[in-house]
């Protein structure tokens, strides 16, 4: 499947050489995007809401002829959104019927510890863990995925990640784009590579620096389209990739408008051409298809790579407005916070966090709950060459207070819970976290995270 005319971003410059596997055209038809089905849940009232999640093996068409081996959470690849409330007590069932363990982690969910899903909370083959929790946030797009020790890069590619849809007061009100499947559509972008059986080829293609695939999968379909009319289209990218960064853009070069960030709304939206994101980030933007008739396509891209198509099969004539204030953040109070320093250096089996990699039982910092402390996380450029490193933190969504001292971009002035920081820079975090216990942070490049870029910090 690999194109000629590909794209090379985000690739990790090694000793010896440039590591290039490009995303190209496809090739293949255009088909229906598939959309994760809303999961239904078990019981439901205004206060509380239970689901159950299983992790299970399966087979995906993907491509003509054989099936693929996939994973998947109640399916056979990728998984059920789940629709939670602010304010909700939520419970899940989380089950592992996978010949070998895994965890649940609810990246970006405000949490106790011990319902993170994190290394310390392996679910055995045949066993289930219950995690409760109530919702303390507000209204985001949400994902979960496994994060059991040394394999999460391994069950993600294969198939293992669902979406957490957060809804609260301000969400139901704001008049946005939310007929899901209609106007509202989660787009989880990964790379895949498949062998000449039509299988996963993870083993064949793993780098210790993170895994690349050629061929585009959103939502686990190969070159999608969507029907819609000329109206306002919400779509809320996740980075759902073991290591690719994507710069999406419409192939136009039209202005899109980002309306979310990891964790909640931004203040008001933000006009773009493009906007990026690397493994584990989200951003949700709305696409303006006014201008355009029946008969029209759009075409989302990242590079010479098409991510959707965006079909125009019936007219409006509603003209449409996007709200001008979507939130309101508060600004971190940071007068006299403690400033905590992390520097993510090495590559490959060499990676680590202030010269250390990951071990279970040693905590690595401390910190105060309720306490703001700024975070100063630098990507060291040495010797051995250097890479982005998305960095993310279980348990909190944080500010971007700068990045090398500058004011970050008004899409990074919301709430998030993964960054970006580039070979050289130095990006400050302000980090507040309002629930006790061990939590990881660690860079979001799953072969990374595998290999030891990882700490944990214990909240007191
Ligand atoms: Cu999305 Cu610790 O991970
Ligand atoms: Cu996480
Ligand atoms: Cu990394």
């Amino acid at each position: 499947n690999a194109g000629s005319s590909g794209n090379l971003i985000g690739m990790g410059h090694m000793m010896g050489g440039t590591r290039t596997i490009v995303l190209g055209e496809s090739g293949q038809e255009m088909t229906a995007l598939r959309l994760p089905e809303l999961a239904e849940p078990d019981s439901e009232s205004e206060t509380e809401i239970t689901y159950t999640v299983t992790a299970q093996a399966g087979e995906t068409a993907f491509l003509e002829g054989e099936k693929t081996q996939t994973l998947g959470y109640n399916g056979s690849y990728l998984g059920p959104v789940l629709v939670v409330q602010e304010g909700q007590q939520v419970h899940i069932k989380t089950e592992n019927q996978l010949s070998e363990a895994t965890s649940f982690h609810w990246h970006g969910l405000k949490l106790p510890s011990d319902m993170d899903g994190g290394p310390h909370h392996p679910v055995g083959p045949d066993e289930t863990m219950q995690v409760d929790f109530t919702v303390k946030q507000e209204a985001a797009t949400l994902w979960f995925h496994p994060h059991a020790l040394g394999t999460t890069a391994e069950q993600v590619y294969a198939g293992l990640a669902g979406l957490i849809f957060v809804e609260d007061d301000n969400s139901d009100q704001l008049d946005l784009p939310k007929d899901y499947g209609v106007n509202d559509f989660p787009l989880i972008v990964q790379d895949r590579t498949f062998d000449a059986d039509n299988q996963f080829d993870y083993a064949g293609t793993y780098s210790p620096d993170g895994t690349y695939g050629d061929t585009l999968l959103v939502n686990g379909t190969i070159n999608p389209y969507v029907e819609v009319k000329n109206e306002l289209i919400r779509l809320r990218l996740v980075n759902g990739s073991n290591a690719r960064n994507y710069t999406f853009r419409l192939q136009d070069g039209a202005v899109f408008q980002q309306i979310a960030s990891d964790g909640g709304f931004l203040e008001a939206p933000v006009a773009l051409t493009s906007v990026t994101l690397t493994p584990g980030e989200r951003a949700e933007i709305v696409v303006d298809l006014s201008g355009y008739a029946k008969g029209d396509t759009v075409k989302l891209m990242d590079g010479n790579a098409t991510v959707l198509a965006l079909k125009v099969t019936e007219e409006t004539d509603v003209q449409p407005a996007l709200p001008e204030i979507l939130n309101e953040i508060p600004e971190s109070a940071t007068d006299g916070a403690a400033v905590q320093q992390f520097t993510l250096s090495g590559m490959s089996f060499m990676v680590n966090i202030n010269g250390n990699q990951f071990d279970m039982n040693r905590i690595d910092t401390l910190q105060n709950l309720n306490e703001t402390v700024i975070w100063e996380v630098h990507n060291a450029q040495d010797m051995m060459g250097s890479m982005a490193h998305p960095f993310h933190i279980h348990g909190v969504q944080f500010q971007v207070l700068s990045r090398d001292g500058a004011e970050p971009p008004e899409n990074e002035q919301g709430w998030k819970d993964t960054v970006a920081v580039y070979p050289g820079e130095t990006v400050r975090l302000a980090v507040t976290f309002s629930e006790k216990g061990t939590f990881m942070y660690h860079c979001h490049i799953l072969e990374h995270e595998d290999n030891g870029m990882m700490g944990q910090v214990s909240v007191q």
